[in-house]
């Protein structure tokens, strides 16, 4: 047990796929999951291990923002030797050179946040995802029908703000999208010397207001958690 997590030690697979919603790690559980075990449900942030083409895998929730995936991926590597954490989340498009239901591997995440530094005394506003797990996908990805889009993302603690303009961190770096969680785990992981990847569906574009419908969802994720549960063969 660690903190956040009631699983025994031994319970977690060394690879974890984490959306940001339980109902989501379930949903993966039941559909692409054999074998499947709930290993924790403390706050009702789920986590089932199973066995994926004869290969075990855990899939988890990080909850919402930097300090909860901070609180998760870090108990999963320290307590749990999780080698590798691929997140499997959604974000909203700053660019209209990409649209709903893309798929983007998360080569950078830049951010305003102070996480890394206090957190670990690492510099920077810019973290790369860490290991050989985001090139891992780049070449899982050719030999299944998903067009994935390597891209530096924003890093945001905010959903809602008053100013619309892109933000300085996100012009500076030349985002192409914002989501709410990478640079955690990337600090988190370049902090422990493990592998973390980060893969998202565009579920906005912010400068045209499209949107993936609430029943569109499942159907638009399915081609990331397949990538990801791919990737975790070669691991
Ligand atoms: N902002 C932050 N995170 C997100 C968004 C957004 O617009 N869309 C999906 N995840």
């Amino acid at each position: 047990m660690s903190v956040h997590i009631a699983a025994q030690k031994g319970d977690i697979a060394k690879t974890v796929l984490m959306p940001g919603d339980p109902l989501r790690a379930k949903y993966i559980a039941d559909h692409f999951l054999e074998e499947v075990k709930l290993v924790s449900k403390t706050r009702n942030i789920f986590y089932f291990t199973g066995i994926y083409k004869g290969k075990e895998v855990s899939v988890g929730a990080s909850g919402m923002g930097i300090p909860s995936i901070g609180i998760y991926s870090y108990e999963l590597y320290t307590q749990y030797d999780v080698e590798t954490i691929i997140r499997i989340g959604t974000c909203g498009a700053y660019s209209t050179d990409i649209n709903i239901f893309d798929v983007l591997n998360v080569e950078y995440a830049a951010s305003e946040s102070t996480y890394a530094k206090f957190a670990w005394d690492i510099d920077g506003d810019r973290l790369a995802s860490q290991g050989s797990i985001f090139q891992s996908l780049n070449e899982t990805a050719k030999g299944l029908d998903v067009n994935l889009k390597p891209t530096t993302v924003h890093t945001s603690d905010i959903f809602y703000r008053k100013d619309q303009e892109l933000p300085a961190v996100a012009a500076k770096y030349q985002c192409s999208a914002v989501e709410m969680e990478a640079f955690a785990l990337f600090a988190n992981a370049q902090y422990l010397g493990k592998n973390a990847a980060t893969l998202l569906t565009v579920s906005d574009v912010i400068p045209t207001g499209a949107a993936i419908s609430a029943d569109e969802r499942e159907r638009a994720l399915k081609p990331m958690i397949e990538l990801a549960l791919e990737t975790s063969l070669v691991l």
